[in-house]
């Protein structure tokens, strides 16, 4: 198999798998209790902590804990909301992940006054309609996705953090893809919260962190027993917890050779230019993530692409949303102005540290061959092939 999913999900690095097993094992004290065996599980948290909040240039106690970046984008966004009471707008972009991009269409529906600012052709946010947004009455919360889960394009975050800090708006940023694949600091920035998840970089899946500025109010999501300093309650999954917090030191570790994940992917995207006819790059070929390639096969039908690819063993995304069996076009390539057709023919491969030269080779000659296929089966068109598993998901991860 070639792996080339990784923005859906990493693999679990060995160092990381052995430091969660004696957690999954002798090591089951609850943090909570007050006797010796439980205080072991608790210091094995606040290491993980400080890992985490060495990855992103934070402060430990400004890390929590919580089940991935799902939780960690509805818990921002909803506390913004909790403690500005008197505020009724919420501002984020039209290419925001699914886990931002329903929670704020919900709030929509039940009230709250929201705006999509839109993006441009590479995936660039409008500055100026995000400062127009901004600057309406009552903005309680921006959310702005720092790097795009499907094209890899990194967001103007900085400038946007300054504008919601002009209008005295809450910031929040889901990093989701971002943190373990270019060097962050938040610390640097004025942003009030941030979103993470330890499966995107090589530790469990079901773990993920929010950093919350320690100068901002908060107000929990999830609340009962009162773990996470009152900001996150429920046992802690002491093993996924153990294990993101060495995946954070590995890919702290890793950022210095994030250059040889740049150019991995850009040899594959070379050689997939050079073989493919008309075939071009959805989003701002420089500024966006080294691992990620996105891209658009004219003539060629996305869905097709990948049940012949997942025939030859390769892993990879799509460009286009099935639900239900509906072929459903990328909502971020549209929302980058292309077309519905162009968002049919787009398939996204992402690459780790794992990935390796070989596959590069293999996946370019895999590609090829399966393109060639459909360009021979449907010279011209985009109709729809056989549906497969292959392709049956909820939204591109
Ligand atoms: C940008 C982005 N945000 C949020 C999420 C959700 O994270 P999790 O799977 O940890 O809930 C993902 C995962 O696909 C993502 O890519």
């Amino acid at each position: 198999m070639i792996y080339l999913d990784n923005n859906a999900t990493t693999r679990v690095a060995p160092e990381v798998r052995e430091a969660m097993l004696p957690w999954l094992d002798d090591h089951y004290g609850n943090p909570s209790a007050g006797y010796r065996f439980g205080r072991e599980s608790r210091k094995a948290i606040d290491a993980a902590r400080e890992q985490v909040a060495a990855l992103i240039g934070s402060h430990p106690e400004e890390v929590v804990f919580t089940s991935g970046g799902t939780e960690s984008n509805n818990t921002a966004i909803r506390s913004a909301l909790a403690v500005r009471p008197d505020r009724k707008g919420v501002v984020t972009s039209t290419a925001e992940h699914s886990a931002v991009d329903e929670v704020v269409k919900e709030l929509g529906e039940s009230g709250y006054e929201t705006s999509f600012v839109g993006v441009d052709e590479d995936g660039a946010l409008d500055l100026d309609e995000w400062k127009n947004a901004l600057a309406k009455e009552g903005v309680a919360v921006a959310s702005l996705i720092w790097a795009n889960n499907e094209t890899g394009v990194l967001s103007a975050i900085a400038e946007a953090a300054r504008i919601a800090a002009e209008h005295d708006v809450y910031f929040h940023t889901d990093a989701v893809q971002a943190v373990g694949k270019i060097p962050l600091s938040v610390g640097e920035l004025p942003i009030h919260a941030l979103s993470l998840s330890g499966h995107k970089f090589h530790g469990p899946k079901g773990i993920g962190a929010l950093y919350l500025n320690r100068n901002s109010r908060f107000h929990p999501l999830i609340i009962g027993g009162g773990q996470e300093d009152e900001r996150r309650s429920g046992t802690e999954n002491v093993p996924a917890i153990v294990g993101m917090g060495v995946a954070a030191e590995l890919a702290k570790a890793a950022l210095e050779s994030a250059n040889e994940i740049r150019d991995l992917r850009d040899r594959f995207e070379k050689g997939v230019l050079e073989v493919i006819e008309g075939a071009e790059i959805n989003g701002d070929p420089v500024n966006r993530l080294p691992n990620t390639s996105n891209l658009y096969f004219p003539g060629v039908d996305g869905e097709g692409l990948l049940i012949l690819l997942d025939e030859a063993g390769i892993c990879c995304s799509p460009g286009s949303a099935c639900s239900t069996g509906a072929v459903k076009p990328s909502r971020i390539v549209r929302a980058m102005g292309h077309s519905s057709s162009r968002a049919r023919s787009s398939v996204r491969f992402s690459f780790s540290r794992f990935s390796t030269e070989d596959e590069v080779g293999a996946a370019i000659t895999a590609i090829r061959t399966a393109v060639g296929k459909l360009r021979v089966v449907m010279p011209s068109s985009s109709s729809r092939v056989v549906k497969s598993s292959a392709t049956r998901s909820t939204d591109t991860v």
